[in-house]
């Protein structure tokens, strides 16, 4: 696609909106909450901050620099900063590809359990609901064998929604969407926090959450797991912010973006840290047991936890209404963004337009997320292949990203004058080293943590078997199919800064319409 033609966001609030709408998910409503309380409670915030501060809001920023600069996706824009650079940015679109296929499918159990809490469907066993009656989930784990129609007809729906939301662009659909849903999402979770607070043993939660065990903090699995929870929550280190970045007009202010989506973020979390652990606290002073029996993370947090709260408590039926919808709305917003990015990419390679490249690409992801995951087998290859694409996808992508443009390229310093020519807040030598050195020591750390507890053979809870081979599989997979797409010689292709050993910015000549939006 020629740059001049690119699309861009309609104004300012409305990047922010998406960015903040690609950040706020599934991470930040089970995953935080089960992340913090496991990990230190009050004191793993400290962490979490430290992790925000010299990783999160420093590769955001670069990422916004990165996208507004080239004004590409991912590929085209690290085959700008230098041709093997390419591989990089396809790595990062094959994982967005596989995060997508999955991300959808707890989308929409959400979807059908915001149907299931008014009639409160899972009755008085909310476990065996969930895995039998609704995923029919097989006892063993191993490969698909039984079709769930339970599953398919919400994930269709699911898809057909983010379909037609990228079909209509960046502007009239991701941003418009965006603005609808954004809203509603801190109106629905805002009322549903407001109501938790306010039940019995509210504070019993709340104490759980926020009591800090100072001692948390001299385990080194703690600071990994602040990190990770701030690659995750953040949407970085996959491409997604370069994407959305990539729309911005050339004078828009990165640094105070970055802030303004990153603090939005976190807070969001924190609040749904006390919605989730006040809720807890009701039903565990219902059942007179101790918080810590209560809790669990991600699906049996959202599927079974939840629930049985709803079952529980008075007018249960509203408010599990509002905490489905909000997930439900929250991992739409994510999902339209992980798409996108292999939209883009797609568009950007080929010059195929918006439409058939919605069409092909994302209708490509639908087909496999509809394959795979409405069958007995889907919650066991969901949670393998969670675990190993976050692993040795997200994180390691991340990793030699940074190498990469910081040690071998040595791109950070440019970039970082490039921020600076419009931004508020200016980046200097505490960015580089957050970028240079802390983040990328911090991700080193966290790959040998994972891979010694991937062989260690009394580390319980990792996927074995054919789900072991499963995740290893879509994990390689992503970076080896990253590897040849970058192999495959294109026509035009964007000369890379370093053929011509310019920091100039890409061709482009706005319109006057452009122009007054450049502003943003
Ligand atoms: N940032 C998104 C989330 O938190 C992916 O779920």
């Amino acid at each position: 696609m020629e740059q001049q033609n690119r699309e861009q966001w309609g104004s300012r609030a409305g990047f922010l909106l998406a960015a903040i709408g690609s950040a706020v998910g599934l991470g930040n409503i089970w995953r935080f909450p089960a992340e913090a309380y496991r990990n230190g409670g009050g004191a793993f915030l400290l962490p979490y901050l430290i992790a925000l501060l010299t990783a999160g809001l420093p590769l955001l920023i670069l990422e916004y620099t990165i996208g507004r600069k080239y004004r590409r996706s991912p590929p085209a824009a690290l085959r700008q900063i230098s041709r093997p650079a390419e591989a990089i940015g396809w790595w990062q679109v094959a994982i967005c590809f596989i995060i997508a296929s999955y991300y959808a499918v707890i989308v929409a159990w959400a979807v059908r359990y915001a149907g299931f809490s008014v009639g409160k469907e899972w009755g008085k066993d909310p476990e065996s609901f969930f895995s039998g009656d609704f995923l029919h989930a097989a006892a063993e784990p191993g490969g698909p064998s039984e079709f769930v129609a339970g599953v398919f007809w919400p994930l269709l729906g699911v898809w057909a929604l983010v379909l037609v939301i990228l079909a209509l662009g960046v502007r009239r659909g991701i941003e418009t969407a965006n603005k609808i849903f954004i809203p509603l999402l801190v109106l629905f979770f805002g009322a549903l926090v407001v109501r938790a607070v306010t039940l019995d043993g509210a504070s019993k939660g709340l104490d759980a959450l926020f009591s800090p065990d100072w001692g948390a903090l001299t385990d080194g699995s703690v600071w990994i797991a602040a990190y990770g929870q701030i690659f995750f929550s953040l949407s970085i280190g996959f491409g997604i912010m370069v994407t959305y970045a990539s729309y911005l007009g050339r004078k828009a202010d990165l640094s105070g973006s970055a802030l303004v989506a990153g603090f939005a973020n976190s807070s969001f979390e924190i609040l749904a840290g006390i919605g989730v652990f006040a809720t807890l606290g009701f039903m565990a002073q219902a059942n007179g047991v101790a918080v810590n029996e209560v809790v669990s993370d991600g699906v049996g947090l959202a599927f079974i936890a939840f629930p049985t709260v709803i079952s529980e408590m008075p007018m249960g039926a509203l408010f599990g209404v509002l905490f489905f919808v909000s997930l439900a709305i929250a991992g739409i917003t994510s999902l339209v963004s992980i798409v996108q990015v292999v939209v883009s990419a797609v568009q950007d390679r080929t010059g195929m337009r918006r439409v058939p490249a919605v069409l092909t690409v994302g209708g490509a992801i639908a087909v496999a997320s509809l394959a795979v995951f409405p069958t007995d087998a889907g919650l066991s290859i969901l949670d393998a292949v969670d675990h190993f694409i976050n692993q040795y996808g997200i994180a390691l992508a991340a990793l030699v990203f940074l190498v990469v443009t910081a040690w071998v390229l040595r791109r950070v310093g440019p970039l970082g004058e490039h921020a600076n020519a419009t931004s508020a807040v200016r980046m200097g030598l505490w960015w580089r080293v957050c970028l240079g050195v802390v983040t990328p020591l911090v991700l080193g750390w966290m790959m040998v943590d994972s891979l010694r507890a991937e062989f260690d053979e009394n580390y319980g809870g990792m996927p074995t078997g054919f789900l072991a081979w499963a995740g290893w599989g879509v994990a390689g997979g992503a970076l080896l199919i990253g590897a040849l797409l970058a192999l495959v010689p294109w026509r035009n292709a964007p000369a890379s800064d370093t053929d011509a050993d310019t920091d100039a910015e890409p061709e482009s000549s706005p319109s006057p319409s452009q122009e007054k939006e450049e502003a943003h």
